[in-house]
């Protein structure tokens, strides 16, 4: 861990965030081209990924440090959750580390300043031409007040705001800290909700290429809500699927400091699980359907494991956060092999 690592981390969790923020922010002043670190590339939802390692969305919720975090060397960015319109989140404190454990839980709840301001920011990036081979993904959530029944028509608006900015859009309907968010996963508001998504995309591409859509997942699902997941994903013609969010459960941390805060756990504590969702995935789509692995990968190993269990590329978040900025280069290394 380098110093600048260990200063961050002797601040309270969120204070650390955006410390680190600023900074990231502030590279966008260096001079040059922003460019991923030399890897596995793959073809990845019709683009050339120059290597596997992503950020998962999260930490740059508002698009803010693009370039910074570019410089990093991700083979792509995932920006968001944004939403429709700007809303606070949840009360602080709503972050918390567990460092024995690697893991972090969050309850934020899309803090976030809105697709207009995300809009923006990503065209001042797409028009600096800086941005030279990381690919931007643009994550999307639905307002908190905006009701099941209306939330596609959020996910639209987020689509109709941010397309001409985006390598591909991620649908989140797994955030566990969105009231009922976790329930459109499911069942007929699932097929709806990923239908009239399906639909604007073909609508807004018109003649050119559509925008690639991916869903993003839950850990806490059974493999017969995978099986149910995986034939919806398919019969609405998405490109692939996110796995996974952060989990509810809390078997691996019981008795620990914190582990009973309300919210999302990250890091170490799901490395297995997010790992067998892929797995549960790959059994069950076509072999040309994208699976982005995320969840607890904090080591070379963890992202050869989640590679083998059949995702084409991988995020990190929490291993970021207790790691810096190293672990993408062990990361791409261990990958290149
Ligand atoms: C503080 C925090 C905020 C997050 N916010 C989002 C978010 O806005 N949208 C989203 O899709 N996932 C969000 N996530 C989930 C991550 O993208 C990722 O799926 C999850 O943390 C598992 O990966 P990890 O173990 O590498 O952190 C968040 C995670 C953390 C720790």
């Amino acid at each position: 861990m380098n110093p600048f690592q260990s200063l961050l981390l002797s601040f309270p969790p969120e204070a650390a965030h955006y410390i680190a923020m600023s900074a990231l922010r502030a590279a966008r002043w260096l001079p040059g081209s922003c460019c991923p670190l030399p890897g596995a590339s793959r073809q990845f939802l019709g683009k050339t990924l120059q290597n596997p390692i992503g950020l998962a969305a999260g930490l740059d919720k508002n698009a803010e440090a693009v370039l910074g975090l570019a410089r990093c060397g991700f083979g792509f960015v995932e920006v968001g959750t944004v939403t429709p319109l700007a809303q606070p989140g949840n009360p602080q404190p709503r972050l918390f580390r567990l460092p024995e454990h690697q893991a972090l839980i969050n309850r934020m709840g899309f803090n976030n300043y809105g697709m207009q301001a995300m809009a923006r920011r990503l065209h001042q990036v797409r028009s600096s031409g800086r941005l030279d081979g990381t690919l931007l993904g643009v994550n999307l959530g639905k307002n908190k007040d905006t009701s099941n029944d209306e939330a596609a028509s959020d996910y639209v608006k987020g689509m109709d705001c941010l397309h001409s900015y985006a390598d591909y859009f991620t649908v989140n309907l797994s955030s566990p800290n969105t009231p009922n968010l976790r329930q459109l996963q499911h069942g007929e508001p699932l097929r709806m909700l990923l239908s009239q998504v399906k639909e604007r995309q073909m609508a807004l591409a018109g003649q050119s290429t559509p925008v690639p859509l991916l869903l993003k997942v839950a850990p806490d699902l059974d493999e017969d809500e995978v099986g149910q997941i995986a034939e919806q994903v398919c019969a609405c013609e998405f490109d692939g699927i996110i796995a996974t969010n952060t989990t509810l459960s809390r078997e691996a941390v019981v008795g620990r400091k914190h582990a009973e805060e309300a919210g999302g756990l990250s890091g170490a504590p799901l490395t297995l699980r997010s790992a067998q969702v892929i797995a549960q995935f790959r059994r069950a789509v076509p072999a040309d359907l994208t699976l982005v692995g995320v969840g607890g990968i904090g080591s070379g190993a963890d992202a050869l494991a989640m590679l083998n269990a059949g995702a084409q590329a991988l995020q990190i978040y929490t291993s970021f956060i207790y790691q810096g900025t190293n672990l993408v280069r062990n990361l791409v290394i261990a990958t290149n092999k």
